[in-house]
């Protein structure tokens, strides 16, 4: 994502620089801002100055996730839980239950742990919607964490 940068000339002596809707009061702080701007659009994860681009992490092969499943991935955030609930719809979540904090799916990785569109805590029964995360049936009351998921050719990753 390119940062949104403006300049605009209000007449012969005064200039005047937007840089993400933000007034700038010289030409100096308009370059500065745009070039962090910049560099921070190339390098995902760092923040410079006004603009953070979003850092992703890498969790599973595509092919790995079922049609209309899920699997208990592990990952450098933890155990997620990756559903498909349609054919190229992949949706990822937080793995541990809004309950009390078991695996869902007895944190079984590599199995596929949706049946029915929902998955199931074994500790007291919660079930969770496989699409949106929603606790269907308690205890849990609330719903999983929910991750924004990408993909490239052959790999899933959240952010
Ligand atoms: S910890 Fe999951 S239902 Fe209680």
């Amino acid at each position: 994502m390119l940062a949104s940068c403006q300049f605009v000339r209000k007449d012969k002596s005064t200039s005047i620089y937007f840089f993400l809707g933000v007034e700038m009061t010289s030409r100096r702080a308009f370059i500065g801002s745009s070039f962090l701007g910049f560099l921070g659009a190339l390098v995902p994860g760092k923040s410079f100055g006004l603009v953070t681009a979003a850092k992703k992490t890498r969790v599973c092969k595509i092919s790995s996730i079922p049609v209309s499943g899920g699997k208990i991935v592990k990952t450098t955030l933890g155990d997620l839980l990756v559903t498909q609930p349609r054919k190229n719809t992949f949706r990822a979540f937080s793995a541990r239950c809004t309950h009390e904090g078991c695996t869902v799916g007895s944190g079984r990785a590599g199995a596929n742990v949706v049946s029915g569109g929902v998955v199931t805590c074994n500790c007291h029964g919660a079930k969770f919607n496989a699409n949106d995360g929603r606790a269907v049936s308690g205890p849990a009351r609330s719903a999983l964490k929910k991750y924004v998921v990408s993909k490239d050719k052959t790999y899933l990753y959240v952010s």
